[in-house]
Order: C-alpha cells, then sequence, then structure tokens
C-alpha cells in the first residue's frame, strides 16, 4: 500500500507516488470513461489517492476528460485529491505565440475553468506551471489568497522554479508555496545539486517529480550512459528480487526531502508494479551506484 506524505505547514497529506494525467489521452486501451474509472479506482485501490493535472493536459482536455469520471461517480470526490496547474498558453487560433501568463486574471480565469471541467468545488492544489519572465509576486500573491479565502483552491505552489524564483514569490505570499514540481530523473540530477531539494528541506515542504522514469528512457536505453544505469539497476533489481521499475522509484525515497515522485505510465500492471517499490529499499552503496552510473562519474 503506498503511504501518505505530509505537509504539515499544509494540514495536507498526499499519496506518496501521484499518478499523472499528463499522457492520459496517449493510452492504448484509449480514454474513455470506463478506462478512466479504471485507473482511478487502481491507484485508490493501491494507495495512490492524489492525481496531477494541468489545463493544458491533453490540448486542455484531459481534466474535462476526469471530470466526466467525477461527475458519474461522485463518490470519488471526497477520496481523491487534485492538484493541476495554470500559466501556459499555447499558439493556435487564439494566440499566435507559446507564451506564460501569470497575471491576476489569467490565474483566476483558469483556475474557475479547471473547476468546471473538473466538476468539483475546491482544487487541493493549483501550480504555477512554468517561471514566468514577467510575473509580479505581489500580483500572484494577491489573487492565490482571493482564491483561498474564497474557498475555490486550498493550496498554491509552483513548478520549474529555480529557488530564487520560489523565494521571490514564496515572499509575497502570505501561506506558504506547497511545493516545487520540477524534473528529476536518473538522466538530470541537477535538483540536487543546484539548491532546488534544500530548499525544500529548508521550507518544510516535498518536491514532487516529474518524468521519473525519464520518459520511460530507464526501460529502453539507447546511449551508452543509459544502456550502462539499465544493466546496474537490472543488476540491483535481481539481488533483492525487485523489477526494475521498482529500483527506479525506489531510488527516489532516500532522499531527505521526501520526493514524491508522479507515475506517467498507463499501464495498469506497471502503476500496481511501481506501488510495490516500497518493499526494495536501496542502502546507500547501491543508491551511490546508480547514481555514479547516471552521472556517468563517482562523486568526488
Ligand atoms: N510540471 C511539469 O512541467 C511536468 C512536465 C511533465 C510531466 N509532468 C507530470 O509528471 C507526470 C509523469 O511524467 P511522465 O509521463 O514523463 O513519467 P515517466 O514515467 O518518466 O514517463 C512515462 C512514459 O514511460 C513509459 N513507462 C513508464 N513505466 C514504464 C515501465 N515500467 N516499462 C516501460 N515503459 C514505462 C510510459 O509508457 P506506458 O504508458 O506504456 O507504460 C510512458 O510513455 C505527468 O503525467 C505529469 O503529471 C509535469
Amino acid at each position: 500500500m503506498v503511504p501518505q506524505i505530509n505537509f504539515p505547514k499544509h494540514n495536507l497529506s498526499i499519496s506518496r507516488l501521484v499518478y499523472g494525467i499528463w499522457r492520459l489521452h496517449e493510452d492504448k486501451h484509449g480514454f474513455g470513461e470506463d478506462r478512466i474509472y479504471e485507473k482511478i479506482n487502481l491507484c485508490l485501490e493501491l494507495g495512490i489517492d492524489t492525481f496531477d493535472h494541468a489545463d493544458i493536459y491533453g490540448d486542455f482536455e484531459n481534466e474535462e476528460r476526469f471530470g466526466k469520471v467525477l461527475k458519474k461517480h461522485p463518490d470519488l470526490k471526497n477520496k481523491i485529491k487534485i492538484i493541476t496547474k495554470c500559466g501556459i498558453q499555447v499558439p493556435g487560433a487564439k494566440y499566435p505565440t507559446k507564451h506564460y501568463n501569470t497575471s491576476k486574471e489569467h490565474i483566476r480565469y483558469s483556475v474557475e475553468r479547471s473547476l468546471r471541467k473538473l466538476q468539483v468545488d475546491s482544487l487541493d492544489v493549483v501550480l504555477i506551471h512554468r517561471p514566468d519572465p514577467l510575473m509580479d509576486p505581489t500580483e500572484m500573491a494577491e489573487v492565490f489568497d482571493s482564491l483561498v479565502l474564497e474557498g475555490k483552491v486550498k493550496h498554491f505552489g509552483v513548478s520549474n522554479f529555480t529557488p530564487t524564483q520560489f523565494q521571490m514569490v514564496q515572499s509575497k505570499c502570505k501561506r506558504p508555496l506547497f511545493t516545487n514540481q520540477v524534473e528529476f530523473h536518473l538522466f538530470y540530477t541537477e535538483p540536487m545539486f543546484d539548491g532546488t531539494f534544500d530548499q525544500m528541506i529548508e521550507s518544510g515542504i516535498h518536491p514532487m517529480v516529474w518524468s521519473p522514469t525519464a520518459g520511460g528512457k530507464v526501460f529502453s536505453p539507447q546511449t551508452e550512459t543509459e544502456i550502462k544505469t539499465s544493466n546496474k539497476i537490472q543488476e540491483i533489481a535481481k539481488r533483492l528480487g525487485a523489477s526494475i521499475d521498482q529500483i527506479v522509484y525506489s531510488w527516489f525515497l532516500n532522499h531527505p526531502a521526501g520526493l514524491v515522485p508522479i507515475l506517467g505510465t498507463n499501464d495498469l500492471e506497471r502503476i500496481k508494479s511501481a506501488a510495490a517499490c516500497f518493499s526494495y529499499p536501496l542502502t546507500r552503496v547501491d543508491w551511490f551506484a546508480i547514481l555514479e552510473v547516471a552521472r556517468g562519474k563517482e562523486v568526488a
């Protein structure tokens, strides 16, 4: 059973593995209501009660697809926690240029649209998807505060922010930001070395990590480094009687910041397998052995 991880400053706990909705529409078994319901139910059975959305996922349609299932099965609403994101504007009929919008009008518009599409009264967490070079943290803090007071959002956070960007926004907010959701996997370990995770520990909150399997690269290695990494993981998995994915997910659990990986697989068996990663804790030596091959160098 996947445990919960507590965010003490927010009086909220989420599942230690979160299920990501980015690739929902890529599911080879389709993305009709029954299939989405099957996945939500499986996650809940395994203890995964937190779902990571964004307004833009599935060409702005995945929130709505998920919301239709919640409308049909309203009992699910009290069992799950919903995280969503806003701020990216994709080019299309409305805008010729991809851009970010973190104005108070857009954040409010996007939150209210997500509430409608997801068919819920309140969102547990809303993240600003990308750092906007034009963001005004005072204006952002103002709209965060109003939306919390109106009961539309419980907590705000950020995604893909540098430590200084995080600090800048936090300095203007009345309430603690919930998280910084960042890319982190064996082939991109920068957040451990650039202050991102240090800041989360200092702030008493947990980072969420996206693309934990490097978009599946860990399972279909191409480069020499990827092949060596995959071989090392296989060797450890064999010794521990685990599968490769279980070792990949277990690797995140050693970090003291309390990393929360977001699962991207659409495969039911792979979701089940991931949920069992807690049974295979890694020793410090195995953890460093994986880091060493993935970075292509031993620590100094
Ligand atoms: N904040 C941000 O900017 C941001 C950016 C990207 C993603 N995210 C979030 O992070 C979530 C996860 O990201 P992700 O989808 O890139 O995760 P990921 O696990 O790194 O990649 C998922 C891909 O890997 C494959 N895969 C996963 N487990 C596998 C296994 N055991 N064997 C073989 N292939 C496997 C999946 O294929 P199958 O489906 O066939 O298993 C899928 O194509 C997203 O859903 C989204 O919620 C956030």
